[in-house]
């Protein structure tokens, strides 16, 4: 095993961990773990753009009030003020930086960018880069960041564990390079910035989803886990069985867009006063309803009332998209079919991005910092990792004394042996099977018992594999999902009511009283 120091250690370059490397980095010195999958992460996938209060016609109370609705009585109230509060100057940070959001050049624009709506927001406050905002916002922190003298991007790692001391402290991580030689990257602080957990699921907004790898290393370390339950299905991904997933986003329905069954019939105004940009919950589980009462594989979102130019102008990739597979949307609606989009829970941190791990972080979609609650707004999720990758860079730039107790011996095993990558494969198809099956947009008790079973079963199988051969980023990956998707499903279970994102037919209702978090905790694998 070959060995390295960081000073900051920080895993995952999306926009929350490029952001967090760029404010941090001209007081400290600056690891950024990126390998080539980051590429393909959620941020870059992003369309619609960023919630902010930028508008003279819009209020930073507004902005809380919608977030408070659409979280569903499970907001932390404090958190989301802070956010919506620093939301500001975050876009103006952008704006300093360079990214190129779409400018409003109409003679009684408000704000000098184009902001568009979307679900469950009560004004118009999302600015955005045209339909490709997450792409806009990477390339741009992407050229500051290899600019920076101050940070080091490393590509040929992918991190297989977290370092923890007899302390408990976080001491950096292990990882496996491209080379396949283990290497121990030994940092002063670590950040996690690994994103959701969204690959437990079949069908995904995004091509290449985490599964939740970031979540299950820092509970290993004894961070706490929050709200896991809350798994949000985007209401429409473009149906097309033979393509891979492709987002369309809630900004068409922003500008009008209008949702049909199969026999044209528009079925949100029955459903919710808001219709269309009622919150992702609430169409998430209409479309699907429509879906199991036709029978049908989909339904369809219809823009064609709309300007064709306009639809151009505005969403100019998910035209080209659409065109490229044989549907003009200025002609004919889209057929859409929900998908697994966004992680609410996660590892539980302060408003400065601290695990209750000292030295370890969480920013970005890893993270659950109380933000979302049982259902996130459109847009918020950028939001959320702008700001606390700021709130984080400021916390870091003190660093606190380091620990010296030894450091834990790892988890995985020094055998030889390999794991066949079909096995692997099907553990992880099993697991994404179980979980759309039985812990999906609508849950019931026997659906959730079943799936309780079967994941105790594959993590019991995980374990052994573990334990017994040469660990690979793929044997890393699927043991850590399979075991995120039982304490997903142990916190479903536990939930006797239905909130937000998770719906229970056999318990419909709020409970009583005032609503709570859900917290998980993990036992290290080798005792499990
Ligand atoms: C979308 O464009 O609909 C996705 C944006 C988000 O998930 O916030």
């Amino acid at each position: 095993m070959t060995s390295s120091e960081h000073d900051v250690l920080v895993i995952g370059g999306g926009v929350a961990g490029l952001s967090l490397a760029l404010e941090l980095a001209d007081e400290r010195r600056v690891t950024l773990l990126r390998p080539v999958s980051d590429d393909h992460g959620a941020s870059r996938w992003a369309q619609g753009g960023i919630a902010a209060v930028l508008s003279p016609q819009d209020d930073i109370q507004a902005h809380v009030q919608d977030t408070l609705n659409a979280g569903d009585g499970l907001c932390d109230e404090a958190t989301v003020r802070f956010t919506v509060t620093q939301g500001p100057a975050a876009i103006e940070w952008l704006v300093t930086l360079g990214v190129p959001f779409t400018p409003d050049t109409s003679p009684q624009a408000p704000y000098p960018f184009h902001l568009t709506r979307e679900g469950g927001h009560g004004a118009r406050r999302v600015i955005h880069a045209a339909d490709a905002t997450g792409r806009a916002l990477i390339d741009t922190l992407l050229e500051h960041v290899a600019r920076h003298p101050g940070i080091t991007v490393r590509q040929d790692v992918n991190v297989i564990e977290l370092i923890g001391d007899a302390t408990g402290h976080c001491r950096g991580a292990y990882g496996l390079t491209t080379h396949g030689k283990l290497e121990t990257l030994q940092a002063n602080d670590t950040v996690l910035a690994t994103g959701g957990a969204s690959g437990l699921f079949q069908h995904t907004t995004s091509p290449v989803p985490a599964c939740g790898e970031g979540m299950i290393m820092a509970a290993e370390l004894g961070a706490t886990l929050m709200n896991l339950e809350f798994q949000q299905f985007h209401p429409t991904c473009l149906y097309d069985p033979t393509g891979s997933p492709f987002l369309i986003s809630e900004a068409l329905r922003g500008e009008g867009g209008i949702l049909r069954n199969l026999d044209g019939h528009r079925f949100m105004p029955a459903i919710d006063p808001r219709a269309e940009l009622a919150p992702r919950d609430i169409v998430a589980r209409a479309i699907d309803a429509e879906m199991q009462r036709r029978h049908s594989q989909h339904v369809l979102l219809d823009m064609t009332h709309l300007p064709a130019e306009t639809l151009r102008k505005l969403f100019p990739t998910i035209h080209a998209h659409c065109l490229a597979r044989g549907l003009d949307i200025t002609r004919e609606p889209i057929p859409v079919v929900p998908a697994a989009h966004y992680s609410c829970g996660g590892v539980a941190t302060d408003h400065h991005g601290a695990t209750r791990v000292p030295h370890l972080y969480a920013i970005g979609e890893v993270a659950c910092t109380g933000l979302h609650g049982a259902n996130r707004m459109a847009s918020n999720s950028l939001l959320e990792c702008l700001v606390f990758a700021r709130a984080a860079a400021q916390a870091l730039r003190k660093p606190k004394p380091g620990s010296l107790a030894p450091v834990k011996t790892p988890s995985f095993s020094r055998c030889h042996a390999q794991v066949e990558p079909a096995a692997l494969g099907e553990l992880l198809a099993d697991t994404r099977r179980t979980m759309s099956r039985n812990a999906g947009i609508v849950r019931h008790d026997t659906g959730l018992s079943e799936a309780a079973a079967t994941l105790h079963d594959l993590v019991a199988r995980c374990r052994y594999l573990w334990q017994r051969h040469i660990p690979s980023n793929e044997l890393a990956k699927v043991c850590r999902a399979v075991r995120l998707a039982e304490l997903t499903v142990d916190a479903a279970r536990r939930r006797r009511e239905s909130r937000g994102l998770h719906y229970n037919r056999d318990c419909p209702e709020h409970a009583n009283g005032s609503a709570k978090p859900s917290f998980s905790y993990l036992d290290a694998f080798a005792d499990h």
